[in-house]
């Protein structure tokens, strides 16, 4: 047994886990964060993923062990401190991009480093950004009009008003 430190969603969480545990597995069952879902269980459908030091990793590719001392934000950190929801979670639900859902926790955080490294991404750019994630359900329109959708909201959020405002 490994004892490792993980920094998940802001908390720092010490977990003693087997050698060969998932770090999705770790996440829902140990943690109890069971907003990470899991599909496919060998890197295909994205599901898993979460931000590993803010970038998008598929968690059930990656060992518990390996994640020791990284920092972890899963779906149930992507609200803000009183639980309002971020621009892609607002995005999504304005948008009716899920159906089941299942699919939904992978695609938020996939959107979520997609918009930060891109804002204000193009079609192309938008489809391509959320290859990666599958989804039986909607036939994605929806979800590429959320990213559109999120990224005007993050706009409108760290816009010229809030400087103004600072100021
Ligand atoms: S469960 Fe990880 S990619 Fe499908
Ligand atoms: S909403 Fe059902 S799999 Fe995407």
């Amino acid at each position: 047994m490994n004892e490792i430190t993980l920094t998940v969603n802001g908390s720092v969480a010490r977990v003693v886990v087997p050698a060969r545990r998932l770090l999705s597995d770790c996440l829902r069952h140990d943690l109890g964060l069971t907003g990470t879902h899991v599909g496919c269980e060998h890197g295909v459908c994205g599901c898993c993923t979460v931000l590993l030091d803010g970038d998008p990793i598929r968690s059930c590719l990656m060992l518990a062990v390996t994640a020791d001392g990284h920092e972890i934000t899963t779906v149930e950190g992507l609200a803000g401190p009183g639980g309002e929801l971020s621009p892609v979670q607002r995005a999504f639900h304005e948008s009716h991009a899920l159906q089941c859902g299942f699919c939904t926790p992978g695609f938020l955080c996939t959107v979520t480093a997609l918009l930060r490294d891109n804002p204000a991404p193009t079609e192309a750019e938008a489809l391509e950004g959320v290859s990666g994630n599958l989804c039986r359900c909607t036939g994605y329109q929806n979800i590429v009009k959320a990213v559109h959708r999120a990224a005007e909201l993050t706009a409108e959020e760290t816009g010229p008003d809030d400087d103004e405002a600072v100021r």
